[in-house]
């Protein structure tokens, strides 16, 4: 390599003077070729690739994966092309690359940054070793749309949480050092708003208010730029009118000119070309020149720009300051990366894929991931003393690749451990384990194998019902209308039932699904999500107490599909419902006037209540909170209080607790949600223990954006709660003062 470096004292002017120099010395045509992110698809190096990268027409390559190639390809851009730029190559590497971790929804539900930094600190070396330097995850896209079927990508429905998970996950990505072999550049994506689809059909328009988009949508991305995330991609949906890879105001604006983000912005998948299908634009040309005057850095798939860019500036229709900005911002990162040092990967640097840390950490984000959403007559957990039979019945229970989920291109179906082979290894030597599939697949309306589950369940000393969806029914372009089990499996549900056996389910989807017209059938629910490569062990160990469920709700699970979107931190409305202010449309009195229906903000057929709330999540244990705390009533702007329980364990088994702190603020510039979760903390108690859980609370916690979405904090009232989900009752309340 033949730059001169500026030497000067510190890392980032030494990158910067790097940067400053290669720029002196590229031509326009190799800047925009650093825009330009070619597909490689295939292993196969085709004469347009090579040509590309050798003639510096390419910054970046994704889908490859064969490290061979990924050095051959970086050869060409680092001993063959005139500057030797290498190039950064980029993966869909969102929960795992050979290895899987349960998808992100489910990690979500482990509220815990450590599960979430793990995983993907091993799915960052794996996927290193075949060269890959670049992730597009974490989708922290805020999701309150189970119809959507990308909600499976994302952490769930709640700002805090998603912003707490999203830095975990950027932080397990990047390691402490982002130039290290086996650490690579994560990318926060959809910039922003995706989550939002309308009826939750994919890549639908989102109309957000700007209020909205700045206390909901926004604080995840600002939590990723605030922690260093490398790079970020642009939504494909269009939000207010304006596609988000045309939307100066969010990328140039808010971006890079409130937040400073000085990495990547790279487009969605051909989303550049897309904004004239948007009708937004008449020709590539245009829309070359909105992406780029946005400031979007790199077209992912596309070639407005390579085929654009070039004439745009000498037509003076674009401002070559804005394509050396752009350039600088990719050139940037590479050197962050350590590319231009060590651009080539050596495999046998890495510890072998899927070893035992890999697997460790599947498992444990497993265990740990899995809700139980209800538990009567304790019907869990099963006692091998108690059992010399169990049935293990559904299309999920022995599926490997089907436990995987959405968004795993490189998922290793060999090393998954399906829970039938779980159960079977764990307790074959004292219990007669046996399967029937019953459906070929989540969605299967043949019923022809129900007599034969029925008589198995009968013959059985327990049933473990394996439900749900399949993976190819959630993720990209993959929404549903209905979002209740799939096919013919609440007939299989009933058949089951009918049987007079305690029915235990573990439902495995890539989203809540509306359980209404099974939840009463059933007499224990885990649900799993898709749990990955160690689903099996994992659901095994908590089926036989070897490990209590410690997961929480992430998101809502409505009752029925009408009630979407549901989510807990809600506005209050001038008509807030309550129990006795709602009718169910059966029990309408047809000579009762109009008005005596309550008048307040419910369905008449669905009430207003989800099925399970945000939060929500059982335990083998049982967990006291009490003793609730809080060091001062009273607190001045730029002051802070501490809120602290004591939660006991008053079980007699091992189990860990999720302890919650919401906060509500009760009269604001603008109205503000019911409840807002400002803490969380995941503790482990044995029995009897007693722990005291103490949460910090500062002013700056409680800022907001108000009218004219100006970031402000108020005096006022306001009322804190905490405890084992948001629907707890144990409160206190503090006031915010102007002067203290
Ligand atoms: C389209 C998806 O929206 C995005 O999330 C993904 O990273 C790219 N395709 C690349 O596969």
């Amino acid at each position: 390599m033949s730059q001169s470096f500026a030497d000067t004292s510190t890392a980032v002017e030494s990158i910067e003077g790097r940067v400053i120099d290669l720029l002196g010395r590229m031509t326009l045509e190799e800047k925009i070729g650093q825009m330009s992110q070619l597909n490689v698809g295939d292993s196969y190096i085709h004469d347009y690739l090579a040509d590309a990268i050798r003639d510096g027409r390419a910054g970046s390559v994704l889908n490859v994966v064969d490290v061979d190639v990924v050095n051959a390809l970086q050869r060409m851009a680092v001993e063959e092309s005139r500057l030797g730029i290498p190039l950064i190559v980029g993966r869909d590497v969102i929960h795992g690359f050979k290895t899987v971790m349960p998808i992100p929804l489910g990690q979500a539900a482990a509220w815990s940054p450590d599960i979430v930094r793990q995983g993907a600190a091993v799915a960052a070396r794996e996927a290193a070793s075949a060269g890959v330097n670049w992730t597009f995850a974490p989708m922290i896209d805020i999701s309150r749309d189970p119809r959507w079927g990308r909600i499976a990508e994302s952490l769930g429905e709640d700002p805090f949480l998603a912003s707490e998970l999203g830095v975990a996950m950027i932080e397990g990505f990047q390691g402490e050092d982002l130039a290290a072999h086996d650490t690579i550049a994560a990318c926060a994506k959809h910039f922003v708003g995706y989550g939002a689809v309308e009826s939750g059909r994919d890549y639908a328009t989102t109309n957000i208010p700007e209020n909205e988009l700045r206390n909901v949508y926004l604080p995840p991305f600002k939590a990723a730029v605030g922690a260093g995330v490398s790079t970020l991609m642009t939504s494909f949906s269009d939000i207010d009118g304006v596609p988000a890879t045309a939307n100066e105001y969010l990328v140039r604006d808010i971006l890079r000119g409130e937040w400073g983000f000085d990495g990547i912005v790279v487009s969605d998948w051909d989303s550049v070309r897309q904004l004239q299908i948007h009708g937004l634009t008449a020709s590539d040309r245009e829309s070359a020149q909105q992406a780029a005057l946005a400031g979007v850095d790199m077209e992912m798939h596309g070639d407005a720009y390579v085929n654009n860019l070039a004439k745009l500036v000498a037509d003076g229709d674009i401002d070559p300051a804005d394509i050396d900005a752009a350039a600088a911002n990719i050139l940037r990162t590479k050197l962050r990366l350590g590319l231009f040092e060590d651009p080539y990967t050596d495999p046998a640097r890495f510890a072998p894929i899927g070893d035992d840390r890999a697997l460790d950490a599947a498992k444990a984000a497993a265990l740990q991931s899995v809700v139980m959403l209800k538990n009567d007559h304790e019907a869990l957990p099963l006692s091998v003393d108690e059992l010399n039979s169990i049935a293990l019945i559904g299309p999920l229970a022995d599926a490997p690749y089907e436990q995987l989920g959405t968004w795993i291109f490189d998922g290793d179906r060999e090393l998954s451990v399906t829970p039938m082979h779980a159960i079977h290894s764990l307790v074959h030597d004292k219990v007669d384990v046996r399967y029937l599939r019953a459906m070929e697949t989540s969605r299967s309306r043949d019923t022809g194998d129900f007599d034969e589950a029925a008589a198995l369940a009968s013959d059985s000393d327990a049933v473990v019902l394996f439900l749900g969806e399949e993976s190819i029914l959630s993720g990209e372009a993959h929404s549903r209308a209905d979002i209740s089990l799939p096919g013919a499996q609440a007939e299989l549900v009933r058949r089951i039932r009918a049987t007079g056996k305690p029915v235990v389910a573990v439902i495995l989807a890539g989203r809540p699904l509306t359980l209404t017209n099974v939840v009463d059938e059933l007499d224990a629910i885990l649900y799993a999500w898709h749990p990955g490569t160690m689903g099996g062990p994992a659901i095994a160990d908590l089926l036989f107490g070897i490990e209590s469920p410690s997961g929480k709700l992430p998101v809502t699970f409505p009752r029925m599909v009408g009630q979407v979107p549901i989510y807990y931190n809600q506005k209050n409305t001038g008509k807030p419902p309550s129990p006795d202010t709602i009718v169910h449309i059966d029990d309408i009195d047809p000579h009762a006037p109009q008005l005596s229906l309550g008048m307040t903000a419910f369905h008449l057929d669905a009430g207003y209540t989800p099925l399970f709330a945000f939060g929500h999540g059982l335990s083998y244990a049982s967990f006291n909170f009490e003793n609730l705390a809080i060091s001062s009533t009273e607190l001045a702007l730029g002051e802070s209080l501490t809120i602290s329980v004591d939660v006991t364990n008053t079980s007699a088994v091992t189990a860990c607790e999720v302890v919650q702190l919401y906060v509500r603020d009760l009269a604001g510039n603008v109205t503000r949600p019911v409840r807002e979760l400002k803490g969380f903390q995941r503790v482990r108690l044995r029995p009897s223990q007693r722990l005291t859980v103490t949460f910090e609370l500062h002013t700056d916690d409680l800022a907001f954006y108000g009218r004219r979405n100006r970031l402000m904090t108020e005096p006022g009232d306001f009322h804190a709660w905490v405890g084992g989900s948001s629907e707890t009752e144990l409160g206190t309340a503090f006031r915010i003062v102007a002067d203290a």
